[in-house]
């Protein structure tokens, strides 16, 4: 059983301040061109978007902060490119991971690992297993993640280690445990810079009820600042979840009403 609720089986406890943020970095690339610039030294001005995210979300006391780093589908960008951003990944696991630890945060990476390589498998057991214990900020880098593939890797082990039901209707409560992210609740806020307008197959099924928030502004110029704001509009929302504005007792950003089934 997932110990988090379920947007869709109940109302999830919510409150001001979102517990978990998912976050799509996207930009850099037009960042770059920008300055007539490779697209690599976007790449590398991204990281420090990333120090500065992490560690205004740790300040604010937001729980989980998910970071898109490289989808699925970015293998099909020109050798060079990802093997910078594999080098950038390598990069960041080998000198960032002390400072998290130093400042309480659990760090931990979700994607289909086994297509990186040795090197890079080692750093993200290592960095895993040093953070494991602590209870600041989680934060999770899905790194070669697809929404899809978290799906069905779900299932199949669902199915593999429970046979049984494949019998009777698949229940959410029978799969949400094999998801990736299963020790998250689901994304409150989720944002994209960059200014596209989609999810590029980040997290299908735990975006079902978050809130979504799109921002022109390219992923090397995000900051602390730039966080509030989507923060702010996350505030003015008024979540559902399916319900009437009037079973809500009006008032948006009205903190964590009591709903049946509500869980914390
Ligand atoms: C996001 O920036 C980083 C990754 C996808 C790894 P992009 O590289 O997609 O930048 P744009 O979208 O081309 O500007
Ligand atoms: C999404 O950005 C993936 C990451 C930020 C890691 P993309 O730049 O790959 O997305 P598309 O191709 O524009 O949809
Ligand atoms: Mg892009």
């Amino acid at each position: 059983m997932s110990t988090h609720a379920s947007s869709t089986r109940e109302i999830p406890v919510h409150g001001n301040l979102p517990r978990h943020i998912a976050m799509i970095m996207d930009g850099n690339g037009r960042w770059a061109r920008q300055r007539h610039l490779p697209r690599f030294a976007g790449h590398k001005r991204g990281v420090e978007s990333v120090r500065a995210v992490v560690k205004a979300c740790a300040q604010l006391g937001v729980e989980y902060l998910t970071l898109f780093a490289f989808s699925s589908e970015n293998w099909r960008r020109p050798p060079d490119e990802v093997a910078l951003l594999m080098q950038l990944l390598h990069g960041a696991l080998s000198n960032e991971v002390e400072k998290l630890h130093r400042n309480g945060i659990r760090l931990k990476l979700v994607g289909d690992t086994q297509r990186f390589g040795p090197k890079i498998r080692t750093l993200i057991d290592r960095g895993e297993a040093l953070t494991a214990n602590n209870t600041g900020l989680t934060l999770t880098i899905a790194a070669n993640y697809g929404g899809r593939w978290d799906i069905l890797q779900a299932l199949s082990k669902l199915l593999r280690e429970r046979p049984d039901v494949a019998l009777g209707p698949i229940q959410e409560e029978a799969v949400a445990p094999y998801l990736a992210m299963s020790y998250a609740p689901e994304p409150d806020l989720f944002i994209r810079t960059g200014g596209e307008q989609r999810v590029s197959n980040f997290l299908l099924w735990q975006l079902a009820y978050t809130e979504l928030y799109f921002t022109d502004t390219l992923w090397p110029d995000f900051d602390a600042n730039a966080l509030q704001a989507a923060i702010e509009s996350y505030r003015q929302r008024e979540r559902r979840y399916g319900r009437t504005s009037e079973q809500l007792g009006g008032g948006a950003a009205s903190g964590s009403e009591p709903a049946t089934g509500a869980v914390a």
